[in-house]
Order: structure tokens, then sequence, then C-alpha cells
């Protein structure tokens, strides 16, 4: 028998945890019938092309690059690693490499490999330059990490088969193949994970003309009629995130329907995102109510990431991932070594007074405004591709 099929023939007799959902498959592909499915929408709002995908102009001109570049050589793209807060267009970018390079793709996440007969099942089963994208890569378990590096570095895996006197190593070449790492923090990224990604890719929050331009070809794609003014308000208020602006135009929609003429116009869409709770900023309640504990409960005093969670009824990596970049974009929130600390601004904007003692408040964030571990320990400066 072929070191091979001898390999895989042992995974498939319980090396793989076949009750998980280890491999997603179609997740990128919006055909097929089911057009009940919610997140249908979702994926048709998805840019397919680099060409449709708007905005982080830098990333994308690198990114052409590496992909042209392996083009004319007829080779597997290097490993790529896309990180960024949720929403910017992560898993987007990995569909979109694998459609320009017109190859299959493979999604999962690092969760849901468990064991390493996980990922082995996964690499041994990929068409050669099939693209396999990992999401949230930084929550591998580690030892299908190791597991990872020489199949990322030399191409092939180190097995063993057999158990107690009778196993023995075997080495499993595996076909040229790129793999898509996304994360939500760089910082939580081992080193020797971070330093085997050929290209790593930084997204930033989108500025508004980015994101309007994201909202009309939305509306356009949606069949939603939207003037200027309509597409203007909704951006400003998406907290520099694809994701919501989407969001956020499907639900003015909703009100647009039933409220008004269908029409997103300037004023349908302040009425709307004032009814959902949306404020001038973009700022929902989740948002406010951080605001309100370090303003109001604790008046002015620092504020530890895993209390202040606790007060909002969030986790902490939620409030790290998907709420703090926003509010220290906007200069309302500090991190201070001492804790989280609203500024200035953030009490104008919630119409309270800054107390006189807050030393900081009105500063704008500064070099303390790193990416923070998930106990509120700077974990250093982001990479950027
Ligand atoms: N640059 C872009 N242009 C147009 N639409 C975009 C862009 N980036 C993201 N989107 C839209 O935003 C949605 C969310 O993007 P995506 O799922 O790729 O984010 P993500 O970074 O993978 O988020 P998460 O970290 O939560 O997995 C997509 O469905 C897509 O419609
Ligand atoms: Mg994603």
């Amino acid at each position: 028998m072929s070191p091979r099929r001898e390999v895989l023939g042992s995974l498939a007799e319980g090396g793989v945890a076949e009750d998980r959902p280890a491999l997603r498959r179609g997740v990128l592909d919006p055909s097929g019938d089911a057009a009940w499915d919610p997140e249908l929408e979702e994926l048709r709002l998805r840019p397919r092309r680099l060409a449709d995908f708007v905005g982080q102009r830098q990333l994308t001109e690198h990114l052409e690059i590496v992909l042209q570049a392996a083009r004319q050589r007829g080779a597997a793209v290097d490993h790529l690693l896309f990180a960024g807060p949720p929403g910017l267009g992560k898993t987007t970018l990995a569909g979109i490499v694998a459609g320009e390079l017109g190859s299959g793709l493979r999604v999962t996440s690092g969760p849901a490999l468990v064991r390493p007969g996980d990922l082995a099942a996964l690499l041994s089963s990929l068409e050669p330059g099939e693209v396999l994208f990992i999401d949230e890569v930084h929550r591998l378990p580690r030892a299908v990490e190791e597991l990872l590096y020489p199949a990322m570095e030399d191409g092939c895996l180190d097995l063993v088969v057999g158990k107690g006197p009778t196993a023995r190593s075997v080495r499993l070449e595996l076909p040229p193949f790129t793999l898509i790492g996304a994360t939500t923090r760089t910082g939580l990224l081992t080193g020797p994970l971070r330093d085997r990604f050929g290209f790593v890719g930084r997204l930033d929050l989108y500025e508004v003309a980015e994101l309007e331009a994201i909202v009309r070809r939305a509306a356009a794609i949606l069949g939603v009629p939207i003037t200027a003014g309509g597409a203007s308000r909704i951006a400003e208020r998406a907290r520099g995130t694809p994701r919501i602006a989407n969001r956020l135009l499907r639900r003015v929609r909703d009100f647009a329907e039933v409220r008004a003429d269908g029409v997103v116009t300037e004023q349908t869409a302040l009425a709307g995102l004032e009814l959902f709770g949306i404020d001038e900023l973009g700022l929902d309640k989740v948002d406010r109510a951080i605001l309100e504990v370090l303003c109001s409960r604790f008046a002015g005093r620092a504020v530890g990431l895993t209390t202040l969670a606790q007060c909002v009824g969030e986790e902490p990596e939620t409030l790290l991932d998907a709420y703090e970049p926003y509010l220290l974009r906007q200069g309302l929130l500090l991190r201070t070594p001492r804790g989280r600390m609203a500024t200035a601004r953030a009490y104008a904007h919630l119409g309270l007074s800054a107390p006189s003692t807050g030393a900081l408040a009105g500063a704008q964030p500064s070099l303390l405004d790193l990416p923070e571990g998930p106990e509120g320990r700077p974990v250093g400066q982001p990479q950027v591709g």
C-alpha cells in the first residue's frame, strides 16, 4: 500500500473528528437553490473580483502583484494572511484570491480543526493549486498548528501511523496549495506561524467615501432605490465597516418599504437609523453603554478590559475586536496602561461634562493604543503587509 493511501486509511479509521464541521464547502458560493437562506443576500453582496473590492488600495495593489507574479510563473501563490477587525473583508478577499486564480476554495476555521488528523485529512485531499482558507487562524490548537508548519514550508506532512511499538513516522508529499489565514488579531498569532506567511495584509477601517461606494453597490445588487444623500448617511454611520454598511442598508430598506415609499432618501435613512438606535457617529447601544460606564459609572477613572466587558455584558474579545477599534478611531476612548478611559469628546457626545481631573480627557489616541492580548496587555505593533 502506498504511504498516502495508508495514511489516509488510518485517518479515516478515527483520526478525523467526523462530527465537527471542519470543512465548509460552498460558503463563499452564492449559486444553488437556497433562495430561502438568510445568508444568501449577504453572499450576493460579496465582491468576487479584485476590481469590485472597494478601498484598501495599498493592500489590493500588493495583492494584485503577488497574484499576477504567481500566475506568470505558473506557481501556487505564497501563503497569505489577512488581519483586521471583523467585517472588513478578510473572507471576501480569500474568495477573491481563489476566483482570480481560477482555483477551488476550501473553507474551514481554527476552532473547527480540533485534532491534527482533521488538518491532515483536509490537506491531503486538496487538489493541486487549491486555496485553503482558515478563518480565525489564531485559534488553531497548538498540535494542529505544528502540523501546519512543514505543510506550509516544505509542502509535506509528517505523520505518525500506527500505535505502540509498530508506530512509525511517515512523510506525505502534498500537492502545491495556497493557505490563506484570517485573524482579527495578529498579536495572538505565534511567531512561527506568522513567519510562514509570505504576505501579510492588514485591513483598516474604511473611509466614509469608500463605504458610500459599497452602499451604492449593495443597493444596486439588492435592487434598492437610493439617493446620494441616503447612501452618505448610511456610510457615515457604518463605523468604517462594510458589513455594518450593508446591514444598515438592509434595515433602512425595510424601514423605507414599511414606513415610506421604498426609496432610501436622506430623510428616510436618518429616520430609519434613528429608529434602529444608531446615532450620528454610528454608535449603537453597546458603544454607548461602554462610554456610559467610563463616563458615569467610573466617572473618569481608568477601567480594566474585563471589568468593562462585564459591565456591558460582552466578552472582552468582542470589545477588543468589534468595539474598541472604532471608538479609538473616533477619539472617544483611550487605552492607558491602567485601563480604558473616555475622552472629552465622549463626555460631549453623551451630553455630560468631563471631570476636571480627567488629565487624559481630550487627548488623541497615542502609542499606548496598541492591540492588546485578552488580558488587556499590549502585544506589539500590528504587522503591515
Ligand atoms: N472592500 C469591500 N467592498 C465591498 N464589500 C465589502 C468589502 N469588504 C467587505 N465587504 C462586504 O462586507 C461583508 C463582510 O466582509 P467579510 O465577511 O469578508 O469580513 P471579514 O473580515 O471576513 O469579517 P470576520 O472577521 O467577521 O470574519 C461581505 O459580505 C461583503 O459584502
Ligand atoms: Mg470572515
